[in-house]
């Protein structure tokens, strides 16, 4: 658990700390929707902290939009713990979840339990992973080793390219039932909560009333219990893919474009940088140094 403490208004220490499996669980008992951004770095998740977002993902999605791999596949251990100790560097409040990469858990419980072990050490509170009943296991053990866990369920971007693509999930009664089966098979292996990704709004509806667990749609709808998006597309900044279900609320990409094409062009015709930016000598000192340097 981190704890911070902050002056209130009365100057003394009020204790911050971050949102545990009982506030996330809360949140849905009391009716309130649950606000969960992605985020890989420092930076960004002070930003996601300070306006109140109550679960920090750093989601694997970090391998395509920070590293440029073509999938979520390719990202290892090593380089998702880098991002994972940057964003607990910098969240007071919110809940930080760290996804499993693809390899760190499928091998077996034992090696589930020791990486998933890696990510609380750097600062999480909680591990993600995909799947369903066939990582029930894996998660009853993680849990019993008091390790929260998030479930992912619906698109599994991890393995739905190997199969079926990405496609929406739920579409047929058939398919529906089974993701229904998955959410509850979850819900009893212990997780506190589901990502259901691109899931019909239908079922997603009907998994988020029908579940005591924390459920947090991406492209599922307005029934879930929360949201979560993938930052770099809510702020415009990664165009390699716009998926339907992501709602800009900037276009930084357009934003730091500009901004980088002015700072080029100020340097090329020395506009910058301005006496502001600019540091001097004591004019005395200045003046010796002149008579030892100029040229005779
Ligand atoms: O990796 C990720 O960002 C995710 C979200 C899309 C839920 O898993």
């Amino acid at each position: 658990m981190q704890r911070h403490y902050q002056k209130n208004c009365n100057h003394t220490n009020t204790l911050v700390r971050r949102n545990n499996v009982n506030d996330i669980l809360t949140l849905k008992k009391k009716g309130e929707k649950i606000a969960a951004l992605t985020s890989y770095d420092y930076s960004t998740s002070l930003i996601c902290d300070k306006a109140g977002v109550d679960i920090i993902l750093v989601g694997d999605s970090a391998g395509m939009v920070m590293l440029g791999y073509k999938s979520t596949m390719p990202v290892g251990i090593k380089e998702m713990l880098v991002f994972c100790k940057g964003v607990a560097m910098g969240t007071k409040r919110a809940m930080v979840v760290a996804d499993l990469p693809f390899g760190s858990y499928q091998p077996g419980v034992g090696a589930a339990i020791k990486n998933a072990i890696r990510f609380i050490k750097v600062g999480c509170d909680a591990v993600k992973l995909e799947g369903g009943t066939e990582v029930v296991d894996t998660i009853k053990a993680l849990v019993s080793m008091g390790i929260p866990v998030m479930g992912h369920i619906g698109l599994k971007p991890q393995t739905s390219s190997l199969w079926e693509g990405y496609k929406v999930q739920g579409k047929t009664k058939n398919s529906s039932q089974k993701l229904i089966t998955e959410a509850r098979a979850l819900e009893q292996a212990g997780v506190f909560s589901i990502v259901l990704e691109m899931v019909t709004s239908e079922v997603a509806k009907i998994i988020s009333e029908n579940l005591s667990v924390a459920v947090i749609g991406i492209g599922s709808g307005a029934g879930c219990d929360g949201q979560v998006l993938v930052l770099h597309d809510m702020l415009g900044i990664y165009e390699d893919i716009r998926p339907k279900f992501v709602k800009r609320y900037a276009d930084l990409s357009n934003s730091i474009f500009q901004a980088v094409s002015l700072y080029r062009s100020d340097v090329k015709s020395a506009k910058f940088p301005e006496e502001e930016n600019v540091f001097h000598m004591n004019s005395n000192e200045y003046r010796e140094l002149q008579k030892n340097t100029t040229k005779k």
